[in-house]
């Protein structure tokens, strides 16, 4: 009992990884079946127990007593009641589980209102693609409160597994099968993801963000990455966010630094060349409008300068097994300096504020001139 208690004292139940913590209507029906099927299996717990504890009392050898007991043994309504009471129990858990699953994760097809994305896992990060916006991100699923977003999930290498503890899951992803399920948040708010599948190396570290959007705050998201990844898929009345060029020094040399260390080999910043070019590979994490990610690393650490310039300076350091390579050797000339410019660079990408101003967009108007 005292390890036990050691145990769960480690258990969150109204945290935000927490299944008994539901926001969203996935999460509930899903909470109510567990309930459902945890009370039936109380009650089952219960009477057999009874039963047992009754018989041991009841029929228990008393003083010098040595007669054999009646025998029971094919007694037809004995074997009619063990039978009949299971297969009622297991029909009782049948039929709301099976409509659940129906209800959850079936073949759902998108409806007006309805937010699609297509999900792909990676070993070990997740992209987010919105086939109808034109939008590419990665670690964070933004969609406004009160839609519902349709996820169709697939893998690129081995079996990874979507969940959001509070909104609802698990669906496998599986290289080539077509898994969907959807989710709905009731509040808006940031709900934490994770891999439930062991992937290898940094499974542990797999993790996402689901930003569930007031529907104000959803539009300028949306906005701000059709202004540079997909301009003409834009509402013609749509408020483009401005990213005024930038005097900044330490964003123009973290530019400069991202294709020269070879950032760019890997990772795509739509807009970085000119229209039609991109940079990186769908292999890894698009970096897009980066500076307005809340997470990085795939949602392990909050996303700030100092902790970018901790991740490039040594990435396997904060998630052992990664694929991000250590750019900058220890004793590289500059090395600080560098690390911080290309920082800066990043975390500028898509933000609009005078100060912190993004060169990304500038590129594309100008047609590029990389
Ligand atoms: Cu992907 Cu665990």
């Amino acid at each position: 009992m005292a390890g036990l208690i050691l145990i769960l004292s480690g258990c969150e139940f109204d945290g935000p990884r927490s299944v008994l913590n539901p926001a969203g209507r996935v999460a509930e029906i899903q909470l109510g079946l567990l309930t459902y099927t945890t009370w039936l299996s109380v009650i089952v717990l219960v009477a057999v127990f009874g039963a047992l504890v009754y018989a041991i009392v009841k029929f228990r050898r008393r003083g010098n007593d040595n007669s054999i007991p009646n025998q029971t043994h094919g007694s037809v309504v004995m074997e009619a009641v063990w039978t009949i009471i299971p297969v009622i129990i297991v029909i009782m858990i049948a039929i709301p589980t099976v409509r659940a699953i129906f209800e959850t994760e079936t073949r759902y097809e998108p409806t007006e209102g309805d937010v699609v994305v297509n999900v792909m896992g990676y070993q070990w990060w997740w992209a987010f693609e919105y086939p109808e916006l034109g939008i590419v991100t990665a670690n964070e699923l933004h969609f406004p409160v009160g839609s519902r977003v349709v996820l169709n999930v697939d893998s690129a290498d081995v079996l990874h597994s979507f969940w959001v503890p509070r909104l609802g899951g698990k669906i496998d992803l599986i290289p080539g099968q077509d898994n969907r399920m959807w989710l709905e948040a009731d509040e808006p708010g940031v709900y934490y993801g994770h891999c439930a599948e062991l992937c290898l190396g940094a499974h542990a570290y797999m993790r996402f963000r689901v930003i569930v959007d007031t529907q104000e705050d959803y539009d300028a998201w949306v906005a701000s990455f059709q202004a540079v990844q997909a301009p003409e898929l834009m509402a013609a009345d749509t408020v483009v966010p401005v990213q005024a060029t930038t005097e900044d020094e330490q964003i123009t040399q973290g530019q400069a630094l991202f294709a020269s260390k070879g950032c760019i080999g890997c990772h795509n910043v739509t807009g970085y060349f000119a229209e039609g070019q991109t940079t990186g590979s769908a292999r890894f994490p698009d970096l897009t409008n980066y500076g307005l990610r809340l997470t990085l690393a795939a949602g392990v650490l909050p996303n700030t300068q100092e902790n970018l310039e901790a991740w490039l300076s040594n990435p396997q350091a904060i998630k052992p097994g990664n694929r991000m390579p250590a750019l900058w050797a220890a004793d590289a000339a500059n090395r600080d300096e560098e690390i911080a410019a290309v920082s800066a660079y990043l975390l500028s990408l898509g933000v609009s504020s005078p100060d912190t101003a993004s060169v990304q967009g500038e590129r594309l108007a100008h047609g590029g001139n990389q």
